[in-house]
């Protein structure tokens, strides 16, 4: 997609279609309205003083008019953005996305948007452009007829009276932010038998090609080498060999303190049947997305890269199959993680802990001294907090703290729930040092992190569990429904702070 910034008179941006934010309580007389009133003939106004339009997020309406003098453009969208004073970058990117669906329907070739928020120029453009792209992304990629059109190729930013530097600085930050989630939606979208482990470790050895990354893919004899026996006891079912795929960020002049280094680790169960403890046939198929964790690694990943913040990255995705087979893990095995420690598996189904043992593991033994596992972990969190908020959990409040007002920045929200002592004596086996279940319908989310936690040894750690907002089950005015991209922005911007 082109985009555009434009900083001039806005009903003159060379598109052929507008999109405005008016925001709660504002009048057509407003900064940035009674331009436009006055092109559409006071029909804006009488939208605004009518009852069909607040300005409240959500609402939408269409006007059409009949261009005069230097105004090209013949219709113009108004999109509520509720209390003016609460705009974030996130409503900016809902705003371009809603306006590039809606003219998308209607054919329409070029569009441009005016967020009018006090945010600063160069973070309205990223966020604006991120939206638009985002918004593209459609499940269509494997359908052989009836696939969605993309009429809209050129997106305008308009901020008024901004450097045109500004703007091009965001929209460049938004275009690779925006192809970064989609490239990992579409990971998290991809059929099984396409997205097996070795092909997720191919997409991402193109990507660090592509990007200039560093990139090391560990095959399963390297990995019984390093001790991960917790890892290699969910592959051990499965045709396809497990991989773990290593991506390093460094930077040409690094600021960060301390020879600190942020890791980024991801579940990338590429498909889950739960093994020998199979799950149940209905909705098993969703189970595609269990690598999502690994995907919003992979994507942020890349983002990094081309971001270039001065602050070292590494990205560890552990790529695994879940399969029951005659050579599958027993409820019951005891296996020997890469920490040393031994785990009783009762529950097959249980994986995802399994294999970020000794992901996490591998992490700081690389350096990490800040982990970040992000995991389609529990059902359990699913029915605590839905699809609105990915569940939290750590062994350091100030990283918490930071992800979530960085989510906050981002329009994701992230819930803390408790994590001690007395949860982790729930996870300790009979026979060796600690079980992969917890008691029988009690903390479900918590009882994976507490497991995951004893394979950190002194690094700051956070667990995001984002079983239940990494698919959206319905379609938005903004985006389709399917894989999210949750977590990569807020990463993005968590990465930032810290140079
Ligand atoms: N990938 C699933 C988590 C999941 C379940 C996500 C349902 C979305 C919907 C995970 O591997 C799993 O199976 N977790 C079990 C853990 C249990 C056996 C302790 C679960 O949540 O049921
Ligand atoms: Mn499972
Ligand atoms: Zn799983």
């Amino acid at each position: 997609m082109k985009s555009l910034a434009i900083t001039g008179n806005f009903p003159e941006a060379n598109v052929e279609a507008l999109a405005v934010v008016v925001y709660k309580g504002e009048q057509a007389t407003s900064a940035g309205l009674k331009e436009l009133d006055a092109v559409t003939g006071g029909i804006l106004g009488s939208v605004i003083s009518s009852e069909e339009f607040k300005g409240e997020s959500g609402e939408t309406v269409l006007v059409r008019f009949a261009p005069k003098g230097k105004v090209k453009a013949n219709r113009l969208l108004l999109i509520g953005g509720g209390d003016k004073n609460e705009c974030k970058p996130y409503h900016v990117a809902v705003a371009a996305g809603t306006a590039m669906r809606a003219f998308n329907k209607q054919k329409v070739k070029s569009v441009a948007l005016s967020p009018r928020t006090s945010l600063d120029a160069s973070t309205v453009a990223s966020a604006a452009i991120q939206g638009a792209i985002c918004s593209t992304f459609e499940l269509d990629k494997y359908r052989s007829s009836d696939k969605s059109k993309q009429t809209v190729t050129t997106f305008g930013v308009h901020v008024d009276g901004a450097k045109p530097a500004d703007l091009k600085k965001g929209l460049t930050r938004g275009e690779i932010v925006g192809d970064s989630m989609n490239f990992a939606r579409d990971l998290a979208n991809e059929p099984p038998n396409v997205l097996t482990p070795t092909e997720m470790a191919n997409r991402a050895v193109k990507v660090a090609k592509e990007t200039g990354l560093k990139c090391e893919i560990l095959d399963e004899a390297k990995m019984i080498k390093m001790g991960m026996g917790s890892l290699m006891s969910v592959s051990i079912g499965s045709e396809q060999p497990a991989k773990l795929i290593v991506l390093r960020y460094t930077p040409a002049k690094s600021t960060a303190k301390n020879k600190e280094m942020i890791a980024l680790v991801g579940k990338g169960i590429t498909f889950d049947t739960g093994g020998i403890s199979l799950k149940p046939g209905e909705g098993m198929d969703a189970m595609k997305y269990d690598m999502s964790g690994g995907a919003t690694v992979i994507g942020t990943m890349r983002a990094i890269a081309m971001l270039k913040p001065t602050v070292p990255v590494l990205g560890v995705v552990a790529a695994v199959e879940n399969m029951p087979d005659g050579k599958a893990s027993r409820p019951s095995d005891v296996v020997t993680a890469m920490n040393g420690k031994t785990i009783e598996i009762l529950n097959t189904d249980a994986e995802g802990r399994l294999i970020l043992a000794d992901a996490v593991a591998y992490a700081e033994k690389q350096g990490a001294t800040s982990i970040i596992d992000m995991a389609t972990l529990t059902g359990a969190v699913i029915v605590a907090l839905g699809d609105q908020n990915t569940g939290i959990m750590g062994n350091d409040q100030g990283l918490v703290d930071e992800i979530i007002e960085c989510g906050k920045e981002n329009g994701e929200g992230f819930w803390q729930l408790p994590v001690s002592k007395e949860y982790s004596k729930q996870i300790k086996s009979d026979i060796a040092d600690i079980k992969n279940i917890g008691p029988r319908g009690k903390a479900g989310t918590i009882m994976g992190a507490v497991f995951i936690q004893e394979f950190v040894d002194k690094a700051k750690w956070a667990h995001l569990d984002i079983a239940g907002t990494a698919w959206s089950d319905a379609a938005k005015p903004h985006a389709a429904k399917g894989p999210t991209g949750v977590a990569i922005r807020s990463l993005l911007t968590l990465v930032e702070r810290s140079q």
